[in-house]
């Protein structure tokens, strides 16, 4: 007896862990408009409550129904021994069982589907919740919270007693067939849970990334040339409207290009499409003359670094942060990307330095913390392509001034895309692309837009009007300017009168 529950215990455990790694791991190949329509409460509760139900449903009652079995085959030959006529008349009621077994099953089935899915959809607004817990307190709206979790565990309570019910049913029937069969009738219930589980679980197992990451190519030269090639894209879940029509720019290496546009016009969506996150309905975004998704995977990623509009961090320390997928990385190599990036100085000052951990999300560190640690996360990578969306957005003057000095170090054979609202960055960027209703509307160097008087000098006069009196207390008279000479970066001193516009915040 013991041996065997020891055994169908130890069983179990593996089942679990079978399910849960083959499951993750599909999950981890999915392409990200997935992760768009699914929610992770969603897929965290197919993740761990539904693997644990149908591991722990089958290997218990394999368990209980080969022990029923092996009685009942004694039982039966015992009986048979006795009398075969009796034994015959015993069988009779057998079709029926059967019948009603299957019409029962089949009923359990889809209402333990239901179950799972009503569960998943309570987790989702648990996991939602918790993990906005400051944006709930904010709002004081921990008690709509707690009411819309209720309300989903009132549904599962809806469908539970509907089981309950089916469950009284059937055991009725099977016992006026004059054959207590409990033990196979319950074995019957569990596995037919285990199945409705299994079902929920395998549509994940089985899915198929749409566009997975096949590319082979990885060559020893990548030169950081970006083409986007007419460029027309819709995201998956909103196919119906075309967020870029036709767009077309190019990345040169050495020099910097900066994407600007109203809010909501299309920048990031751009930097999904290089960072091969999405694939475009039509044209093509190349490097080096290829479509990005012909590059290996994490050679893409090795090439292309992306500093996001919404930096995450992971609830690692910092070093771990900053050497993220990357492996044997050694401190100094931590230490310098960090100081390029102008976060040396903070991390030193925190408890345990390199070693401290950064909480959910990154949430023990400011948003500029935040910033200056994802810096340094793709800055380590010494990338050819460097990615930059609104990366510098949540520092001080000073220090986004001390990090776009790092940045120019590195720039100088680099190709770098900066979508910012502050003209300090903008104004100096070699190529400036104005993008707006999902269109470039223009393009050219500051001094260039300015003089064509387009959608890019109305902003800026817009912007700079309404901060300059701001900018002046703010700005240091000083100022670094990016520009590229034969290739290279040259330092410039602005005269104070650019400067004044230079940390005016600005919103495209
Ligand atoms: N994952 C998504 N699924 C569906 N639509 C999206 C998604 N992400 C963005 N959009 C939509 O695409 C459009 C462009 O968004 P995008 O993030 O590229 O704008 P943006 O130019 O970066 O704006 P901002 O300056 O505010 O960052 C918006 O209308 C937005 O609603
Ligand atoms: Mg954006």
């Amino acid at each position: 007896m013991g041996v065997r529950g020891g055994v169908f215990t130890l069983t179990m455990a593996r089942l679990n862990l079978r399910l849960r790694n083959h499951l993750f791991r599909t999950l981890m190949s999915q392409e990200i408009a997935f992760f768009d329509e699914n929610h992770t409460g969603d897929i965290l509760s197919r993740l761990s409550a539904d693997t644990t139900q149908v591991s722990d449903l089958i290997s218990q009652n394999v368990n209980i129904f080969l022990r029923s079995a092996i009685k009942g085959v004694g039982f039966f030959i015992f009986m048979f021994k006795m009398s075969w006529k009796l034994t015959l008349v015993t069988v009779m009621g057998f079709p029926f069982i059967a019948l009603v077994s299957k019409v029962y099953g089949e009923y359990y089935k889809k209402m333990t589907k239901e179950v799972q899915t009503t569960l998943a959809e309570a987790n989702k607004v648990a996991e939602e919740t918790i993990s906005a817990m400051r944006t709930v307190r904010s709002f004081a709206n921990e008690g709509g919270e707690a009411d819309s979790y209720y309300a989903k565990l009132l549904v599962m309570f809806q469908l539970n007693k509907k089981q309950a019910l089916a469950y009284a049913c059937y055991m009725w029937s099977s016992s006026t067939s004059e054959l207590a069969l409990e033990s196979i009738a319950s074995v019957y219930t569990g596995l037919m849970q285990g199945v409705g589980a299994a079902e929920k679980v395998f549509e994940y197992l089985d899915r198929k990334p749409k566009h997975p990451a096949e590319g082979v190519d990885a060559p020893d030269i990548c030169t950081g040339l970006v083409e986007f090639k007419d460029i027309t894209f819709a995201y998956p879940t909103r196919s119906e409207t075309d967020i870029l029509k036709g767009v077309s720019f190019t990345l040169r290496p050495g020099e910097v290009t900066a994407l600007v546009g109203p809010s909501g016009s299309g920048k990031s969506s751009c930097v999904s499409l290089l960072e091969n996150f999405y694939v475009p309905q039509q044209g093509h975004v190349l490097l080096d003359g290829k479509p990005v998704n012909t590059f290996q995977h994490s050679y893409l990623h090795s090439k292309v670094a992306l500093v996001g509009q919404e930096p995450v961090l992971f609830a690692r320390t910092v070093k771990e942060n900053i050497a993220y997928g990357l492996s044997d990385v050694s401190m100094e190599a931590v230490v310098q990307a960090a100081t390029k990036a102008n976060a040396h100085d903070f991390i030193s000052t925190l408890p345990k330095g390199y070693d401290t951990s950064v909480g959910e999300k990154g949430t023990q560190l400011s948003g500029g913390q935040k910033q200056r640690v994802a810096i340094a996360r793709a800055l380590i990578r010494n990338p050819r392509v460097l990615v930059l969306d609104e990366a510098t957005s949540a520092l001080d003057a000073e220090s986004e001034h001390i990090v776009q000095q790092a940045l120019n170090n590195i720039m100088q054979e680099h190709t770098v895309m900066v979508i910012a609202h502050r003209l300090s960055t903008v104004e100096k960027a070699d190529n400036i692309i104005v993008i707006d209703g999902g269109l470039v509307a223009e393009q050219g160097s500051h001094d260039e837009l300015m003089a064509s008087g387009g959608l890019y000098c109305k902003l800026v006069q817009r912007q700079v009007l309404g901060n300059e009196s701001r900018a002046e207390v703010l700005n240091p008279a000083e100022n670094i300017r990016w520009k590229s000479s034969s290739g290279h970066l040259r330092k410039r001193v602005n005269s104070s009168s650019s400067g004044s516009e230079s940390d005016s915040n600005m919103r495209y």
